[in-house]
């Protein structure tokens, strides 16, 4: 009875108002609705541990980092979006500068070490993937390996190098050359990419490009490589990881963002996804998806064979300083986009 009734005024208003979010048969309780820009499989894992726990409803909304952020902006205050989850930080920043997020609860940010979330407490970091060169074990000699991501812009590497610069993951990487060499360092190094490089659309193809031998190495982020190990192995056996280390620009780890709206309809509910995210209980769960990002929270870590976090040695990058309006401009002055 109550269902029906829940159905029926849930139909007169929807008729009246085009209110979003009566969807018929679903009970009528608390609900968010999250801007994902995170890949879609890990939140259709981890949405349903939340709803079970909290019994809030989860409504993914899902897109690209910065077309969601552009999103964000152009609907400001009329937007439905209680949360914000990104793949990288610039699009965070942008929405932060934007003036759109809400202070975090403290719950929700404390578990996060400091360098990984801003100084601001508007967003917070929740899980971390490494820049990594995959490579092709039969045609390169690790001992030709560059020692830092700037040299594949060098000659030597000419058809050597495969990326995908169209995606938010290989321009948060640009983001972070940018913010450590400047704007002139970046933009010479574009132009070596351009030059030595072979462009394809998405990570796991760049990965596919250099398994079977297309290509003799790829920019991508360590995670592709772990997934598919942990699976059959079929476009990652012929080839390896290598992680630059020693602070260098190519050892960027990029941080995915998680914020509340300053206009969430459901601000408690918003406020207690983020702090699931980020809680043990989360983490864990993030740790033992299919993602094979890095958690966080010290309280949680990565099963091997993936490289611990702790053994990175990524360059210090401001969490907030990443530029994606420069780097879309380096990007299209140099013909990538
Ligand atoms: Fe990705």
């Amino acid at each position: 009875m109550k269902r029906t009734l829940a159905g029926l005024s849930c139909l007169a208003l929807a008729a009246s108002l085009a209110l979003a979010g009566c969807s018929g048969d679903e009970d009528d309780g608390p609900k968010i609705v999250v801007y994902n820009a995170q890949h879609e499989q890990l939140l259709e894992e981890i949405a349903p541990k939340f709803e079970e726990k909290t019994g809030i409803d989860v409504e993914l909304r899902n897109g690209s980092d910065l077309e969601l952020a552009a999103q964000l902006i152009a609907e400001g205050d009329a937007s439905k979006a209680d949360v914000f989850l990104t793949e990288n930080s610039p699009a965070m920043s942008a929405v932060e500068r934007a003036g759109l997020f809400a202070p975090l609860d403290a719950a929700a940010v404390e578990p996060i070490p400091a360098q990984y979330r801003p100084e601001s407490g508007l967003w917070t970091g929740f899980v971390a993937r490494s820049t990594v060169v995959v490579y092709n074990t039969d045609l390169v000699d690790p001992a030709d390996l560059p020692a830092s991501i700037l040299d594949l812009a060098d000659p030597k590497y000419a058809g050597q190098v495969s990326f995908s610069p169209t995606g938010a993951d290989f321009q948060a990487i640009v983001a972070a050359v940018l913010d450590l060499e400047g704007e002139d360092a970046t933009r010479a190094w574009l132009e070596g990419l351009k030059a030595n490089g072979t462009v394809y659309d998405g990570n796991n193809v760049v990965l596919e490009s250099v398994n079977s031998g297309e290509m003799a190495m790829g920019v991508i982020y360590h995670y592709y490589w772990y997934r598919d190990q942990a699976e059959a192995g079929e476009n990652s056996d012929n080839s390896e990881l290598y992680f630059f280390g020693d602070q260098d620009p190519g050892a960027f780890l990029s941080i995915s963002g998680a914020g509340v709206l300053e206009n969430a309809e459901n601000p408690d509910g918003a406020q207690q996804f983020v702090e699931y995210l980020t809680s043990e209980e989360g983490q864990q769960a993030l740790a033992d998806s299919y993602a094979l990002e890095y958690p966080l929270n010290p309280a949680v870590s990565l099963e091997p064979p993936v490289k611990p976090l702790s053994e990175l040695q990524p360059p210090t990058v401001g969490i907030t300083d990443l530029d994606s309006d420069t780097v879309i401009d380096l990007l299209t002055e140099t013909g990538f986009l």
